[in-house]
């Protein structure tokens, strides 16, 4: 079917309590390891498309692969920017067919965070497309405390003043979890969680989520987040793929017997998470 807004698929989450998995793809194997994974899981999807990928893959290459097998596909697929840097990219991701846009402006200071945010939403609107936004910062892991990660995390009231100011349609929020973990280790402010979702009513948004527990993922779904970012993990099961299938046949020529077996380990991890988010059966 042809691509869907997050609008539909998020607001059935939220009113159904689950999540709808929201993974990053870089590649060819990636997009086809995804919808092959929602199709099996019978599950809405998003595909999202990082800064490093579309440096990587270009805006209109990725814009094609994922146009063409959602609409091969039987399940609703959204096709996302994520982490956009201004307004601008939007402009260019709408143009270029994106069924949903973020901005990013976390790191700058709340009035121009929402001032380009309000723009863009202002804009996307026009033609149905939602946005995200984000507020507080999900940090990225290196030489971070748990203190820091604290300092961080969004503020309720000030989420709500965000949301009226902006019209934003999704909340990306810092909570606890931290970007490009290896390991599932980080616990979620579950309470903050809450208090940000009863006040602001839009769906929220986990980032970082590889490294965030399994409970982490149920209790903040039950909290009120309603789409959640996985990169980390999927470049993680992309790779072990890659060396095993070495590690089998070190002298294999065929590329595609190498990223072949890299695809089957992203699609076995996106349904794992598929069914942890509770979204699967939910197409
Ligand atoms: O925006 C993308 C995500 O927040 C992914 O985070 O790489 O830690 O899974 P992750
Ligand atoms: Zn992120």
């Amino acid at each position: 079917m042809p691509l869907v807004t997050s609008k539909e698929v998020l607001t059935k989450a939220q009113r159904e309590g689950y999540a709808v998995g929201a993974f990053n793809a870089n590649n060819l194997e990636y997009v086809q390891a995804i919808i092959d994974a929602a199709e099996e899981e019978k599950a809405p999807v998003i595909l999202q498309a990082s800064q490093g990928a579309i440096n990587y893959a270009g805006l209109d290459m990725i814009v094609a692969m994922v146009r063409t097998a959602a609409e091969k596909a039987t399940v609703p697929v959204v096709l996302h920017l994520d982490h956009g840097t201004s307004y601008e990219q939007n402009v260019r991701c709408l143009r270029a067919g994106f069924t949903s846009l973020m901005f990013d402006g976390s790191k700058l200071p709340y009035e121009e965070n929402a001032a380009i945010t309000k723009r863009i939403v202002e804009m996307a609107h026009v033609v149905g497309v939602p946005v995200e936004a984000e507020l507080g910062q999900v940090p990225t892991a290196g030489n971070i405390t748990w203190e820091d990660v604290e300092a961080l995390m969004t503020d309720p009231e000030e989420a709500k003043r965000f949301v009226e100011e902006t019209g934003v349609d999704f909340l990306a929020v810092a909570v606890g979890s931290v970007h490009k973990m290896t390991a599932q280790a980080a616990k979620i402010d579950v309470e903050r969680t809450k208090k940000i979702a009863e006040l602001t009513g839009v769906p929220l948004v986990l980032h970082g989520a590889s490294g965030v527990t399994d409970d982490g993922y149920k209790e903040g779904i039950k909290a009120g987040i309603c789409k959640i970012n996985i990169a980390t993990e999927l470049n993680k099961a992309f790779t072990k793929g890659m060396h095993d299938a070495l590690a089998k046949k070190p002298d294999e020529i065929d590329p595609r017997r190498i990223v072949g077996v890299g695809r089957q380990y992203v699609k076995e991890a996106v349904k794992a998470k598929m069914r942890l988010f509770g979204c699967s059966g939910k197409a």
